[in-house]
């Protein structure tokens, strides 16, 4: 499948796009929500990056944690995701939870901190988007994904929140089923099923069915973005090893920011030279994948205007000289 099979194929439901710092992850990300909500869906565009760039790219404040439409284009919602605000009200949930079993699980545990889930940024990251894994209100979720080692963490959550949230459930298990038989001992009833609990089971059951979403490659595309340099060749091997471990389909490449040709420039002349070098090598290395070139814009890529003309370079509607 190539980029323009993607976009434009109904049922891919996720689509995330990753890379190094700077390369052009929200760019890409922007283009690909704006073609999808063209094309008519439902789509909800998700910066999952603590540093970001979203607002900026659909030039509209999407700060606030909440889903937020866009002005000026049908179709089309965004959000920035608040990690701090979102561990905030994961701890007052923690809090809330009360009981006997609670207080002797947050003994054992060494406190409620404690017992807060592993890599709490991208727990709050993860979290969203499991919110919005069988969301009906969209076609389609976009995800500008935090750079590589950030995402790699991200991805590697359902596996970590999936164990930590088995020991807390049995955890609670043995300690209420070591109260129930305090209770019958002292004279009083069973204890209450608490609704936390309750909640815990059932965010262990979102996490295994969004690990499923997210490696059904009939669901879910990650698209790389890299620049054709050395360094982004590096981390970009890295990415799509993680990738490969987490079952995650990929099968496009964007490489970036690509200088064009001017014989009249010896410094952009030379840059193309190294660039069409690494570009060569890139193409080697990832036969198998699709590889989609983008020019170097004069400008910056910043508005819905700008992101629909990226995009139709994304799905070969454009000259890319
Ligand atoms: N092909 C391009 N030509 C010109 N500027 C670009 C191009 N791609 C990205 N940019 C600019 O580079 C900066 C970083 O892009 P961005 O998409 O935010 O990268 P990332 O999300 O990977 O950090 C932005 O100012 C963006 O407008
Ligand atoms: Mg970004």
């Amino acid at each position: 499948m190539n980029l323009r099979d993607i976009i434009y194929d109904e049922s891919i439901k996720f689509i995330l796009s990753g890379g190094k710092g700077g390369v052009g992850k929200t760019s890409c990300a922007g283009a690909i929500a704006v073609l999808s909500a063209e094309y008519g869906l439902r789509t909800l565009v998700i910066s999952t990056d603590p540093a970001h760039s979203l607002s900026d790219s659909v030039d509209q404040n999407l700060s606030g944690g909440d889903v937020i439409k866009i002005e000026g284009i049908e179709n089309l919602w965004g959000m920035e995701i608040n990690t701090e605000k979102g561990m905030k009200e994961f701890q007052e949930n923690l809090g809330q939870m009360q009981g006997p079993e609670v207080e002797m699980a947050s003994q054992l545990m060494g406190g409620l901190d404690s017992m807060a889930p592993p890599g709490s940024d991208e727990a709050m990251a993860f979290g969203k988007m499991l919110e919005f894994i069988g969301d009906p209100n969209f076609d389609r979720v976009v995800f500008d994904t935090a750079p590589t080692g950030h995402t790699l963490k991200l991805l590697e959550l359902p596996d970590l929140l999936d164990s930590w949230l088995g020991k807390m459930l049995t955890l609670r298990q043995r300690i209420s089923s070591m109260m129930s038989g305090f209770k019958a001992f002292l004279g009083g009833g069973m204890p209450d099923e608490d609704d936390s609990w309750k909640m815990l089971q059932q965010t262990k059951e979102k996490i295994r069915a969004a690990s499923i979403a997210l490696a059904d490659e009939k669901l879910t595309q990650f698209v790389v973005v890299m620049i054709p340099e050395a360094m982004a060749v590096f981390e970009t091997q890295r990415l799509l090893s993680s990738l490969n471990k987490w079952s995650i389909p990929v099968s496009n490449i964007i490489v970036n920011q690509l200088v064009p040709e001017n014989p009249s420039c010896p410094f952009c002349t030379s840059r193309r030279r190294m660039q069409q070098a690494n570009l060569k090598d890139i193409r080697d290395l990832y036969h198998d994948l699709h590889i989609t070139e983008v020019p170097l814009f004069d400008h910056e890529i910043r508005g819905i205007d700008e992101l629909r003309r990226l995009g139709k370079i994304l799905v070969g509607e454009a000259d890319t000289q």
